[in-house]
């Protein structure tokens, strides 16, 4: 049987879909190659969020063409995943030695397509449709595949985003919001957790708003035109989740939302340790959320909101649906629920329009917030986004700057925070060997930043209380003798 090599650009949805992707193919025979020179067949598993992410992939799969071709190696090749929807057959345009593009809504049927190309049936196939149901199709887990899967595991729970944010092209690559029942996705979990699973991350582009929109657009029980806005949606939410098709969603209990009622179906899950989401949107931290913080210990104490910029103006622009109060409001409600919580952010520099005082609004919203990380990105347009053709684009060299002096206060604010465990006993679950130094065992706290500390395979898999000794870029070191004598 062929060997296969995917690698994953992107976010952790990207790695999910990967994951899935090789656990149907090694189900059907395929290995996995060590590099893409070793491998018969080739997926690039891409990201379209900025331009970057796209340019890295295309030049990775021109040098893999490029040298299967002169070194007269047989490979299929194919790109998949969020750049492989957006541009279709314009990439086998751009590159014609490729012989796959598979759309966000085709994974499972990668298998499929891989035979008809290795035996000739057919040369090239571009499959970029929509299709129903799609969303509950990324299963399979490729459990021993990976150290550190098989202590903590992704769940997908829904695809697609509806906010449309003006900057963003996921709702194009991703569609329309879909999302899986709630059996369906606790049925998962719990295979997961038989399976020695202790630590499930919920993924989802917009997590908060699950079960609020039709599962997918064929099916007849479906009511048309919901499309439940607001805190939790009110009105709108009951006509969806009331109707006998969304039943799997789960009523509206107690003013809770279905995401809310979700995380409850997966804490009763015996065997599991620990709960993580992401990325939820801060329009959907109704109090419900912050509630379950307080309520469900399985649920650990780490958010990641994504702020994208500290200015009312400009987050209006972008669509974004809350304002700098409503957010610092989320984060004050939040730490009193679980004090200590660990908070990152997302944060866009240099969108369209963003004059220095608007960005001076960003760095005095993180000074206030004080993240435990933030994730800075250049503003990058993005074809046929509205903010693409907004007035008053800021110069690449602004951008540039606005960069570095955010980065530099995450960095400091970051810093500070992680110097405050030196001396601290925390629990780390432990996925296995570092990867950068096998001498050395990795784990994460409960509010998610990584542990490294001496220790060896009768470690991995345990929840372990360490004591934090020092701290590296975004790194804990820890002593686990001083506490498990
Ligand atoms: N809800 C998704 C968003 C995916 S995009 C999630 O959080 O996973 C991830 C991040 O990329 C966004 O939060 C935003 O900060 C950044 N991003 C999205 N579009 C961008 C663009 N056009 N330019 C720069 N950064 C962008
Ligand atoms: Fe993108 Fe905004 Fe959705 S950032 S993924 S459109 S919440």
């Amino acid at each position: 049987m062929p060997s296969v090599f995917i690698k994953t650009y992107g976010c952790q949805m990207n790695e999910r879909d990967s994951e899935a992707v090789a656990a149907q193919l090694v189900a059907k025979g395929y290995s996995l190659a060590k590099s893409e020179a070793a491998a018969d067949v080739v997926l690039l598993n891409t990201c379209s969020v900025r331009d970057f992410a796209e340019q890295k992939a295309i030049n990775k799969m021109q040098n893999i063409v490029g040298t299967a071709r002169s070194e007269k190696r047989d490979q299929i090749t194919g790109f998949m995943g969020c750049m492989a929807q957006s541009r279709g057959q314009g990439l086998i345009d751009l590159l014609p030695d490729v012989d796959l593009v598979l759309g966000t809504q085709k994974f499972h049927r990668a298998a499929e397509y891989l035979d008809e190309l290795l035996t000739g049936k057919r040369a090239k196939i571009v499959d970029v449709a929509t299709e129903a149901r799609s969303e509950a199709t990324i299963r399979e887990h490729l459990l021993n595949g990976s150290a550190k899967t098989s202590v903590s595991a992704f769940v997908s729970i829904m695809q697609g985003c509806n906010q449309h944010c003006t900057f963003c092209i996921v709702p194009a690559t991703r569609g329309e919001e879909r999302g899986r029942t709630i059996p369906d996705i606790v049925a998962e979990a719990r295979e997961l957790a038989a399976r020695g699973v202790r630590e499930i991350t919920l993924l989802g582009q917009i997590v908060t708003s699950y079960g609020r929109r039709s599962t997918n657009n064929l099916n007849p029980l479906a009511p048309q035109g919901t499309n439940g806005e607001g805190a939790r949606g009110r009105g709108r939410l009951e006509d969806v989740l009331l109707t006998p098709a969304f039943s799997a969603f789960g009523e509206e209990r107690e003013k809770k939302s279905a995401f809310v009622q979700l995380l409850e179906a997966v804490h009763g899950i015996e065997g599991l340790e620990r709960i993580r989401f992401t990325s939820p949107h801060p329009k959907g931290y109704g109090d419900d959320l912050v509630d379950a913080y307080a309520r469900l210990p399985k649920l650990c104490e780490c958010a990641h909101l994504p702020l994208q910029s500290g200015s009312d103006r400009i987050l209006k622009l972008m669509h974004r649906g809350y304002t700098r109060e409503k957010f610092l409001t989320i984060i004050q409600k939040l730490r009193r629920a679980r004090p200590g919580i660990g908070i990152t952010t997302d944060i866009i520099v240099g969108f369209p329009g963003e004059t220095e005082e608007d960005f001076e609004q960003t760095l005095s919203l993180c000074r206030e917030a004080e993240f435990d990380n933030a994730y800075i990105f250049k503003y990058s347009s993005r074809r046929d986004t509205p903010a693409a053709t907004m007035p008053d684009q800021v110069p690449q060299a602004t951008r540039e700057e606005r960069n570095q002096r955010l980065l530099e206060l995450v960095n400091e604010i970051a810093g500070r925070k992680y110097d405050a465990f030196i001396g601290r006993r925390v629990q780390i679950l432990v996925e296995g060997p570092s990867r950068k130094n096998a001498a050395r065992y990795t784990g994460r706290t409960r509010c998610n930043k990584i542990v490294l500390f001496d220790g060896g395979e009768r470690h991995r898999g345990q929840l372990l209380d360490v004591k934090i000794e020092c701290t590296g870029s975004f790194t804990l070191y820890g002593d686990p003798a001083v506490v498990n004598l």
